[in-house]
């Protein structure tokens, strides 16, 4: 789906497919530099992350393996607390595996941090994060990411796999939802 095909639910643009396409481009390239012949498991964070990961393993030209985790962050309201459960773990052993991590979009970080922690505990050569957003203003922890595509505003924004309420993943770009949907 276009952005232009519910420009009514949305304010500001962010970023266009033709964007989002030349992005990861250049993390492919670096990405294909970086582990050449390593052969790393990309673990993609369900669902956000289905469509980088989707885009971004067809464009790296090195093989890789894909895995999938879903997590849920738990705490009193709707943000993320840092506790985390996991929903559906990995169906791959990561003893001496060079894990990237991939996800759509780094808000608090304490998603991320968790899942690095957690991944690194279970003997992984190397453990690095590749996301395609990052909310720099929203930050309660630090996270190293490797290989990042843009940074954003501090607002909620959909598309690319990002939902509100499971609608909006299927848009080409991102953009900032407009109040009045969930007002
Ligand atoms: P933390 O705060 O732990 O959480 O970095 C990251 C997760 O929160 C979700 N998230 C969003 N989802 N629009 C969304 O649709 C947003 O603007 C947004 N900000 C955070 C997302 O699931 C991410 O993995
Ligand atoms: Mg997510």
């Amino acid at each position: 789906m276009e952005l232009d095909d519910v420009r009514d639910d949305l304010t500001d643009v962010l970023i266009s497919k033709e964007q989002i396409a030349g992005k990861i481009g250049e993390l492919a390239r670096r990405i294909e530099r970086d582990y050449d012949d390593q052969r790393p498991l990309l673990v993609g964070v369900l669902k956000g992350a289905v469509m980088v990961m989707a885009d971004l393993a067809r464009e790296l030209r090195i093989h890789i393996d894909m895995d999938w985790m879903a997590v849920s962050s738990y705490g009193a309201g709707t943000k993320s607390s840092g506790v985390v459960r996991i929903l559906k773990d990995l169906d791959t052993d990561l003893t001496g595996r060079h894990v990237l991590i991939v996800e759509d979009i780094i808000d608090s970080g304490l998603t991320l941090s968790w899942l690095l922690q957690n991944l690194e505990r279970r003997g992984a050569a190397s453990v690095r994060i590749c996301a395609l957003l990052r909310k720099p203003d929203a930050a309660k922890v630090d996270v190293h990411v490797e290989y990042l595509g843009f940074d954003i505003p501090n607002e909620f924004v959909v598309g690319y796999g990002l939902d509100y309420a499971e609608r909006y993943r299927n848009l080409k770009g991102v953009a900032v939802l407009a109040p009045h949907v969930y007002e």
